[in-house]
């Protein structure tokens, strides 16, 4: 561990914040530099970790200069004893930024290895939001080993910061590239300043569709797949909240630190959202909640070659109407609206008939978002009939931007 730099630019005192930055070996690694200024600009107090790799491509004592602590490269710092410097430094950080994170890094605290310092001190986090900022050539960066990595991650409620698209230093014009510091540290002062905005608020969230099965084998569902429902619990988990998650059938990891009910039918989900109701400050309805049911439901599989089956369908009880008469004064309740045609009208509708103090609509019939993907784009309607627009972003960023418009709602009541 190096000295600490008594002539370095920012002090404690003058720093609201306290960020551990994880500094991984990508040719980006320049940027991380740079990374550690802006923070200093956004009063951060940066502390610096780098892998054994990343210490073979800058000296460490660049970061010492820069951010004015000792650099971490070695669980054996010096003494040839393992210290508990990383269980110190997660009690002191306030957030853990990894930038740039290798495909490495990723598989790492992915799958919980602990082998070198970062990885060690991402094991000993206690609650301090996690930013990553991937960057790695754009093929690295599509293999599904990184993506389902990258799943595990965010399940966990961590950020993702979204490579940029650009020129690599393989040469190739792609996706892979850090995003500029600047961005990151606005990115980063960002979730230091959200976090704990909702603090202890109790939040009820559904997600994913539901299914209503016609026989033992069979059932009739929708395209849901849950990715938006399980991106507003993430982050009202990130916040603080206490969040209880209703979900229906999806292949998706529960996000950690959630109250987890699985359902599957509407009727389950209904029974499942009214017991845990009055309970919750705000409900966050996403789930894709079927419409329609088997009237009858075979007791054994219908064998095929019986001809034309003519199936009987009754419309399931609407979750949200059902809850009007239970809804206190100070409870929020937000309702999602996917359209294919007069969004505005259909939305403003569904308010009123609901109840609902917040819509969030999405036009469905729009390549690339909504249904399946995990891009998404919203349109916000208001009781006083305003709109508000969240263009189009990742399920993660749409989440945000949602409980930003929810939460400044629920300040200014
Ligand atoms: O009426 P529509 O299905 O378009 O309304 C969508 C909103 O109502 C979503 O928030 C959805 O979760 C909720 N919903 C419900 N019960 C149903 C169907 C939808 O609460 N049976």
């Amino acid at each position: 561990m190096a000295e600490t730099n008594p002539v370095a630019p920012s002090g404690p005192a003058a720093c609201t914040h306290r960020v551990t930055l994880g500094v991984c070996a990508g040719i980006s690694i320049y940027k991380a530099c740079d990374l550690v200024r802006r923070l200093q600009d956004r009063r951060c107090e940066v502390k610096v970790v780098m892998t054994a790799h990343a210490a073979r491509m800058v000296a460490p004592v660049t970061f010492q200069a820069l951010s004015g602590h000792p650099v971490i490269t070695d669980l054996f710092e010096g003494s040839g004893e393992p210290s508990i410097a990383h269980i110190e430094l997660a009690r002191w950080e306030e957030l853990f930024l990894v930038a740039p994170a290798t495909a490495n890094i990723l598989g790492k605290l992915a799958r919980g290895i602990a082998d070198d310092f970062l990885t060690t001190h991402y094991l000993a986090n206690r609650g301090a939001p996690v930013l990553l900022v991937p960057a790695m050539n754009g093929s690295m960066w599509r293999h599904p080993a990184v993506q389902e990595n990258l799943r595990i991650l965010e399940g966990r409620g961590h950020v993702v910061l979204q490579p940029a698209k650009g020129s690599l230093a393989c040469g190739d014009v792609d996706e892979g590239r850090l995003p500029e510091p600047a961005a990151v540290a606005n990115e980063a002062v960002a979730i230091l300043e959200r976090e704990g905005g909702l603090q202890g608020v109790k939040v009820l969230v559904t997600a994913g569709p539901t299914r209503e099965p016609v026989d033992p084998v069979r059932f009739l569902s929708n395209r849901s797949s849950g990715k938006m429902g399980y991106a507003v619990a993430r982050e009202a988990l990130q916040r603080g909240a206490k969040v209880t998650l209703v979900s229906g059938p999806t292949g998706l990891e529960p996000p950690s630190g959630a109250d987890f009910v699985p359902v599957v039918t509407a009727a389950q989900m209904a029974e499942a959202v009214r017991a845990r109701f009055r309970e919750c400050q705000v409900l966050v309805m996403c789930a894709a909640v079927a419409d329609y049911r088997a009237a009858q439901s075979l007791a054994s599989k219908r064998k095929k070659g019986k001809g034309a089956w003519q199936l009987d369908l009754e419309p399931t009880e609407d979750i949200l109407e059902g809850l009007v008469p239970l809804k206190g004064k100070g409870q929020f309740v937000c309702g999602f609206a996917a359209e294919t045609e007069d969004l505005k009208q259909n939305a403003l509708a569904k308010l009123k008939r609901k109840g609902l103090d917040l819509v969030a609509a999405n036009d469905v019939s729009r390549e690339g978002v909504g249904f399946e993907s995990d891009r998404n784009a919203l349109s916000l309607f208001w009781p006083d009939g305003s709109e508000e627009r969240i263009p189009e972003a990742s399920k993660t960023d749409c989440a945000r931007a949602l409980w930003d418009a929810i939460q400044e709602a629920l300040n200014g009541r």
